[in-house]
């Protein structure tokens, strides 16, 4: 039987997760669940977005996310076009709207969007008709990124609802921590964030959220562990010690591991940092669905294109 039929995406932009219900949730994780079957099998090319056209408008840097959008809209059936930053007419001071516009003007069904300014998503949106699915907006929200964690989490312990996970790094830069903690609070899950005072905002003590100075504290018993990425290139001066300091503090290392559950989930959501937030033996361990994770992103992408673009 259909669950949760009233979810319906269709047409709807995908700005951050805090504007999704757990229904909505709920009908992308079981999306995806299917589009993995796609992925994993021997034909992938499905007929269901044939006659569409996505444009992937990567503005900052991107290996894993642009990749898996793209294939995603192919194995689909879409038409695919990706444009970044140093080959677009930005480089030549076009205006963000102009380059929008232009790209509306083409005729395409939704514009993927990457900006390392925080807002640019629900700009894109208020501009032109096309769906925009937020793909990384500065340190604002990167949903895509949160849905395929919580798919992998699904995936890998059955459930949601109870889990323990604990976040760690640098909250303040991640946009991956800021949807990572709506989705998994409206899931019912427990988050315990973990980092450096100075990358640790106390405006996300709500219901369901703990911050910790002490990486040991989050850590302790927990079902999850989702190790963010040191964002070196959005550091202000003062807020980072030094890097071996770090690895010292709170990078993950077996050790640490060992406070954790002992079948604890390792997440990343890539690139690493080898040596600094992880060290190369957890990244390599039984525990960890880091690499999972990228192709738990192209089925989660394949959900999101499909739920938002397909004609029923
Ligand atoms: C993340 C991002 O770009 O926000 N990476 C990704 O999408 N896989 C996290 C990061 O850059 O640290």
């Amino acid at each position: 039987m259909e669950e949760n039929s009233a979810a319906n995406l269709r047409g709807k932009d995908i700005i951050g997760l805090e504007n999704f219900s757990p229904e909505e949730i709920r009908l992308v994780l079981r999306t995806a669940r299917e589009m993995k079957k796609i992925i994993r099998g021997d034909m992938k090319k499905l007929g269901n977005l044939r006659g569409k056209a996505i444009v992937n408008l990567f503005l900052e840097a991107s290996t894993r996310t642009r990749t898996s959008f793209e294939l995603a809209g192919k194995y689909l059936g879409a038409d695919v076009v990706s444009i970044n930053a140093s080959t677009s007419s930005i480089t030549k001071g076009e205006s963000l709207r102009d380059t929008l516009m232009t790209i509306e003007a083409m005729g395409v069904d939704a514009i993927v969007i990457r900006h390392k300014s925080e807002g640019t998503a629900e700009y894109a949106a208020q501009i032109v008709k096309p769906v925009i699915i937020n793909a990384g907006d500065g340190a604002h929200a990167h949903p895509s990124q949160a849905l395929l964690d919580l798919f992998t989490i699904e995936q890998a312990k059955g459930r949601l609802a109870g889990l323990k996970v604990a976040i760690v790094g640098d909250i303040l830069h991640s946009r991956v921590a800021r949807s990572d903690i709506f989705g998994m609070t409206k899931m019912g899950m427990e988050v315990h964030l973990a980092g450096p005072k100075t990358l640790l905002p106390r405006f996300f003590e709500f219901d369901g959220v703990q911050v910790h100075d002490r990486i040991e504290d989050a850590i302790s018993r927990a079902d999850v562990i989702n190790i963010l990425r040191i964002q070196l290139e959005r550091q202000q001066a003062g807020l980072f010690p030094s890097a071996r300091e770090y690895a010292r503090v709170f990078g993950i290392n077996k050790e640490r591991l060992s406070l954790a559950k002992e079948d604890v989930l390792i997440l990343h959501p890539g690139p690493q940092n080898k040596g600094l937030e992880i060290s190369n033996e957890v990244t390599y361990c039984e525990n960890s669905a880091i690499h999972e994770q990228v192709q738990n992103g192209v089925a989660v992408r394949m959900a999101l294109l499909d739920l938002t673009l397909r004609e029923k």
